[in-house]
């Protein structure tokens, strides 16, 4: 059955409002003056300005349809931190100050409201497909920078869910590219607060007229090549646990917290309890190393059957060696993993072992990584492998790192030992790689 999309002559679309209600009305009245059939926001409503309950009436006197940002979820969810995704621990913390004021400022029923919206939208606009989210298409806060996200896989995004134009936000800085064939990706920017562009300009606007930055213009969408895709018989937009970096989307918490009411997560606060308790556990092992070890004696492990090891088949001078890491390494352009869920993250990141060292990073609270943020090799370590080949002692280097963050727990241990760990192995059989150095953290 072809899918039936909502059809419009002419959108307009923005992100990141940001409690910021001066913004939010000025693009209103913009896009009322542009002649739209429809607007749309792509989420993250809450953060930085002084009055968040006062953009909602504007988004429901407007009949804006919007779309779940991270913020939201995290507002939704009754979480402790905006889920934003940044690995600066400078962002974090003025991160946190902000999402703390806003969630106290936000009212509960908006706050439930913001538990219902959707995480995607689909919709036609002449003969364009549109897919619209908030971070990307698999991962809520996902940063699609211009400046390190391949057009391959824009490509890829669109194909899977069966769409010409993808239009997303969150990074807070617009872009455009044209991937041919008619397809396109935008970033539509953000309305409540300046482009993080590393300037550190005020923009200020002494008529009020012209209308806040970070839009993007409407632009004409060429006509798309007739037969390149499927004519409109849209896939449903999948969940994607075989994604090129390995993160798990699909996971059976998002659609159980999705499902769950906000109300009801919000008068629970096992979440934050547990957090907390993961973060005083955490800080007094370190400081009282016996106590670690007699909460370890005491925890109730994983215990597996069989033995997880295979036979080497032939010399390790021969064999190529690939690393496997839980220290919770990963690329800059790549989501750092979720620090925000008590019970960790299973997912994995890929990191090309040639990676220049400024691309890498580490997210990870559960252990002090000050060293290894000064040098790489003393949870990674790379060189070392690099040097034992050229001296012969190994036979080669597998081109590809895979990395987990080392805190799982709860369901996503089943999720690790089911999905993540076994697409690993196969992702690593297909690299060549003969052996494994398993690096924890
Ligand atoms: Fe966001």
């Amino acid at each position: 059955m072809p899918e039936r999309l909502t059809e419009y002559r002419r959108i307009a679309v923005f992100g990141g409002v940001y409690n910021n209600a001066l913004a939010l009305r000025a693009t209103l009245e913009d896009a009322r003056r542009r002649d739209v059939d429809a607007v749309f926001c792509l989420g993250d409503l809450g953060g930085f300005g002084p009055h968040p309950d006062r953009v909602y009436p504007l988004l429901r006197h407007a009949g804006v349809q919007v779309l779940q940002g991270n913020y939201d979820q995290s507002l939704a969810s009754g979480r402790t931190d905006c889920g934003c995704g940044y690995t600066d621990p400078r962002d974090n913390h003025f991160a946190r100050i902000s999402y703390e004021y806003t969630f106290s400022g936000t009212s509960p029923d908006h706050r439930a409201w913001l538990g219902t919206l959707p995480r995607h939208r689909r919709v036609r606009i002449g003969e364009h497909r549109v897919l619209m989210c908030h971070g990307s298409p698999r991962v809520i806060n996902e940063f699609l920078w211009e400046s390190s996200t391949p057009s391959g896989l824009l490509r890829a995004f669109l194909d899977e869910a069966a769409a010409d134009v993808l239009l997303c936000t969150h990074t807070g800085i617009k872009w455009h590219r044209a991937l041919g064939g008619g397809a396109h990706a935008v970033n539509v920017g953000v309305i409540g607060r300046p482009e993080n562009d590393g300037t550190t300009r005020l923009v200020r606007d002494p008529d009020g007229g012209a209308g806040p930055r970070g839009g993007v213009r409407p632009r004409p969408l060429r006509r798309r090549d007739a037969g390149a895709r499927d004519g409109g018989r849209g896939t449903a937009l999948g969940v994607r646990g075989n994604h090129p970096h390995g993160m798990v989307d699909d996971l059976p918490r998002e659609p159980a917290r999705q499902r769950t009411r906000a109300r009801e997560v919000l008068e629970v606060p096992p979440v934050s309890l547990r957090d907390l308790g993961n973060r005083v556990a955490v800080q007094l092992f370190k400081r009282l190393p016996w106590l670690g070890q007699a909460w370890a004696r005491r925890r109730h492990f994983v215990e597996s059957d069989s033995v997880p090891w295979t036979p080497l088949g032939k010399p390790v001078r021969q064999s190529v060696i690939a690393l496997v890491t839980t220290a919770g390494v990963h690329r800059r352009a790549d989501p750092p993993f979720d620090m925000t869920d008590p019970d960790g993250d299973p997912s994995f990141r890929v990191v090309p072992v040639d990676a220049p060292r400024g691309e890498v990073t580490i997210t990870h609270k559960y252990y002090d990584h000050s060293a290894a943020d000064r040098d790489l090799n003393v949870v990674l370590p790379v060189d070392q492998l690099h040097e034992l080949a050229a001296a012969g002692h190994v036979g080669g280097v597998a081109p590809r790192v895979y990395s987990f963050m080392g805190h799982v727990d709860g369901a996503h241990v089943r999720t690790l030992m089911e999905r993540t760990a076994p697409e690993v192995a196969r992702r690593l059989r297909a690299d060549g790689a003969e052996a494994v150095v398993l690096t924890p953290a």
